[in-house]
């Protein structure tokens, strides 16, 4: 049986901040950030957007793909910015979506990782139950604190994917690799809203676990680095990525691929975080988005790998095959269009959202640009949102 996914839409924040405007007002140069972390813009939300604004856009897209969606036996949120430490945040997604009230519903969290625990756990659901399908939504911002060196890889975007037994777009091949260990390169207390990260550490903590889960996926019987089409590594900004790639390269010694093929074979699936920034566990799937919208061509039947890293840690790798016609369900003009109509933000706009956004109060007449759900704000310790107008 062919599990996988079948729809993947994206949402991100309706307001944009250039990196170029950042880097002026925190006197650095504009290099260092479009070229040393090879970032151009960031997502931003407005103080009316939060994980569920974005995971509800997301998801409303998503089910424009899906003819019965009472089929949805399951909702998956995966977030690293919960909102509350005990209601799933997939309730308001529940909810807002309409979905029917046979419904498990539940949160999963290990930083940027949980989306693709949520894939392997619907896959294995879908296998018990191939009539039911599963609704995944993974939505993040990602938050350093302003003036960190963090602060120019944040971004926020969540996406939406059904997992089914009969995938439009991508079934997935049953060998992974997966790596677990206890560090603290980036972690978010109770109570705080922002990360702590111990930055330099993270970046070689994410590419020692890339060789640890590649060692366990040939170890499992994976397929070689040459019979992999395309790979999809975790971006927390896009020069992570491209080192991924080149350690890959190391580690697996390919004769086939070489540094030459590094623009043909990864830049696609690096264009929207280029100007999304981190959407942490919606991360990986931004970068398969990208991959997909960004290729003229037609890639049915190509084997994608896929890198997932959540800092902490625990890390995979696994594969899988493109469908043929799956760019019948791709959104390009919706995604391209939620991208170019961001609205621009300067940097003092963009410190007063990002202040309110850590206490937000309850304005339901404030009207920012958002997508149709709207965050009030929280009365009596409870979050409020309407469909826009
Ligand atoms: N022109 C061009 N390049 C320049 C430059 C200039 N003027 N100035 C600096 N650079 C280059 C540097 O050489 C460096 O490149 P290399 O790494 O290839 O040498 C790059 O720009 C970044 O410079 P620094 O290392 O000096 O930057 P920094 O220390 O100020 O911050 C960071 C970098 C530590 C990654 C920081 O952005 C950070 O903490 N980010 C958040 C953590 C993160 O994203 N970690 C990634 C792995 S963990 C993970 O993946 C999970 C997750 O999502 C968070």
């Amino acid at each position: 049986m062919n599990v996988g996914i079948d729809v993947l839409a994206l949402a991100t924040g309706h307001y944009v901040l250039d990196l170029r405007s950042l880097a002026a007002v925190r006197g650095a140069d504009p290099q260092k950030y479009t070229l040393g972390l090879g970032q151009d813009f960031m997502s931003v939300p407005s103080p009316q957007e939060d994980v569920v604004t974005m995971g509800v856009e997301a998801g409303l897209r998503a089910l424009e793909r899906i003819s019965d969606p009472t089929t949805i036996r399951l909702v998956l949120f995966a977030t690293e910015s919960s909102i509350d430490q005990s209601k799933s945040a997939g309730i308001y997604i529940h909810h807002f979506l309409k979905l029917a009230p046979s419904c498990r519903v539940v949160e999963l969290k290990q930083a940027c990782y949980s989306a693709t625990a949520a894939l392997q756990l619907a896959v294995a659901f879908v296998r018990q139950n191939p009539s039911d399908k599963v609704l995944i939504i993974a939505s993040d911002i990602a938050r350093y604190g302003l003036n960190t060196s963090g602060e120019p890889t944040q971004g926020c975007g969540a996406v939406a994917f059904v997992v089914s037994s009969s995938p439009r777009l991508l079934s997935l091949e049953k060998t992974t690799g997966v790596y677990a260990r206890h560090i603290m390169d980036f972690w978010r207390p109770n109570g705080q809203d922002e990360a702590c990260v111990n930055g330099r550490y993270s970046a070689v903590a994410y590419l020692d676990a890339l060789g640890k889960v590649w060692e366990e996926f040939q170890h499992n019987g994976g397929v070689s680095f040459d019979r992999i089409d395309f790979i999809c590594y975790h971006t927390p900004f896009t020069r992570m990525a491209e080192k991924a790639f080149v350690r890959h390269l190391e580690i697996t010694q390919s004769t086939k691929k070489t540094l030459a093929h590094l623009s043909t074979l990864l830049t696609p699936a690096l264009i929207y975080s280029r100007c999304l920034g981190n959407c942490y566990t919606a991360s990986l799937y931004v970068s398969l988005l990208s991959l997909l919208e960004n290729t003229a061509g037609d890639l049915s039947g190509a084997r994608l790998g896929f890198f997932s890293y959540g800092s902490g840690c625990v890390a995979e790798f696994f594969t899988g095959i493109l469908s043929s016609g799956y760019r019948d369900v791709l959104f390009f003009e919706a995604h391209a269009q939620a991208i170019a109509q961001r609205l621009l933000l300067t940097v003092p706009d963009y410190e007063a959202f990002y202040t309110q956004l850590s206490s937000p109060v309850f304005a339901p007449d404030s009207c920012y640009q958002t997508g149709p759900l709207r965050f009030l704000g929280i009365k009596n310790y409870q979050r409020h949102y309407d469909f826009a107008r």
